[in-house]
């Protein structure tokens, strides 16, 4: 394998900090060995690490020269498929399945790709890894620095991350340091500061997420007996996803696994849009944004990622959406009166597709795979909130908590008038 520049197209071996002279990031180019889709399918039996990951079962598509001592794996992925009349009903939409990436050992997809980087990161030799998070990260680079033995020191935005996210790092054991500041200040301390720290980055500009993050992709199509769906919703933030659902995509088409090539439709909240600006604006270079939004996992106004993003796009045929705060709630509210479940963020890719069935861009007809991204107790708090009516949007699916007096009469009064 070698590293390519994505901006100057500039190969190299080996690339400081994944960041190229030219300031670009880098992807990993992967010559393949011979595989075949059986070689999969059979490895769903494996019980043991690594195979019965459901990230290293496609390890000859994600990290193939990797020794295997070197794989720190809890097992992640294997994750569920679901499908659910309500979600259908909601987005207008028959053929709906969510892939749910918040069912990770750490309740989100960030798993999948923390097992290759933290794996690379035990190879290459590092001693303390970092990174900039809305909290999934952080949450992820702390369970695996803990598992590898690696030091581990996290950036959050101070009070910008949900305390689900928060706790999480910090039981982990990793340094947590708030910045004042959003995620993109954050960021760019990373950037600016991780060679002269010393620090081995494993935020998605480091190649090796996007590597592990194609999984979901190859897990969702062995699930669908590699049969395409015609769309791929996801939400949008730091852009990771979408770079690794257009690589994953653009890979099993040369090998020649794919009839035909699902569209990408990446999601991102209407506070938070720089991506969707540009694939609707006029301008070829992304303009950052400051970002506010309820979903604060893609609370993010300069993705480090939209070059590789825009490819995926691009060769998917694909589409970019937002949504507003309400929606992706009252999308949310669907998913999780389900039974479902999931984080705000994650109910971007169910509100981007109502929202794109709506204008006629999806076909009501087509079959749309939705991924949700994080588990429904990553944000508890803006779940309670939205349910009390304590948010400035309107709650139209709030589930109202009933408080009583502690006898038979007011538990009977309160059932009567409110509806269950
Ligand atoms: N959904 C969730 C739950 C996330 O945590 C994130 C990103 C995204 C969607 C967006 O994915 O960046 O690949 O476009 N969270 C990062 C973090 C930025 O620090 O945890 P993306």
């Amino acid at each position: 394998m070698r590293y390519r520049c994505v901006r100057c197209g500039r190969t190299a071996d080996a690339m400081d900090g994944f960041i190229c002279s030219c300031g670009g990031i880098v992807e990993v180019e992967q010559i393949f060995p011979e595989v075949s889709l059986e070689l999969f399918d059979h490895r769903l039996s494996s019980v043991e690490a690594p195979y019965s990951s459901g990230v290293w079962r496609y390890k000859e598509l994600i990290h193939p020269e990797i020794n295997p001592t070197h794989i720190v794996t809890r097992p992640e992925g294997n994750t569920n498929l679901y499908r659910r009349r309500k979600v259908s009903e909601y987005t207008r939409i028959k053929n709906v399945l969510m892939k749910h990436e918040g069912e990770n050992p750490t309740g989100s997809f960030k798993d999948r790709g923390m097992t290759v980087a933290i794996s690379e990161a035990v190879r290459s030799g590092a001693v303390i890894v970092a990174c900039a998070s809305t909290g999934n990260t952080s949450a992820s680079v702390a369970a695996y620095a803990a598992q590898a033995g690696l030091k581990a020191v996290v950036f959050v935005p101070e009070g910008e991350i949900s305390i689900g996210k928060l706790s999480q790092a910090l039981a982990y054991g990793a340094k947590v340091i708030q910045v004042k500041g959003l995620f993109d200040d954050a960021m760019r301390i990373i950037k600016e500061s991780s060679r002269q720290l010393g620090l081995y980055v494993l935020n998605s500009l480091n190649p090796w997420r996007i590597e592990g993050q194609k999984s979901i992709v190859f897990e969702a199509l062995q699930q669908m007996r590699w049969r395409p769906p015609d769309w791929i919703v996801v939400p949008a933030g730091n852009l990771g996803n979408t770079s690794a659902f257009g690589k994953a995509l653009k890979e099993l088409k040369q090998l020649g696994f794919l009839e035909k090539v699902p569209r990408i439709a990446s999601v991102q909240a209407e506070g938070a849009n720089p991506f969707y600006r540009l694939w609707r604006g006029k301008h070829n270079r992304l303009e950052p944004v400051e970002a506010h939004t309820v979903a604060s996992a893609i609370q993010i106004g300069n993705p480090v990622s939209w070059m590789k993003a825009l490819e995926s796009i691009r060769f998917t045929d694909g589409e970019v959406e937002q949504v507003s705060d309400a929606e992706i709630l009252d999308a949310k509210a669907v998913v999780d009166a389900t039974g479902v479940g999931c984080e705000p963020a994650s109910a971007a890719s169910v509100a981007g597709a109502r929202k794109l069935a709506e204008q006629g861009v999806i076909d009501r007809d087509e079959e749309v795979l939705c991924v949700l991204t994080g588990n429904l107790l990553k944000d508890p708090d803006t779940t309670v909130r939205y349910h009390m009516g304590e948010l400035p949007m309107a709650a139209t699916r709030a589930n109202k908590l009933v408080a009583v007096e502690p006898d038979i009469g007011s538990i009977e009064e309160a059932l009567h008038t409110q509806a269950l």
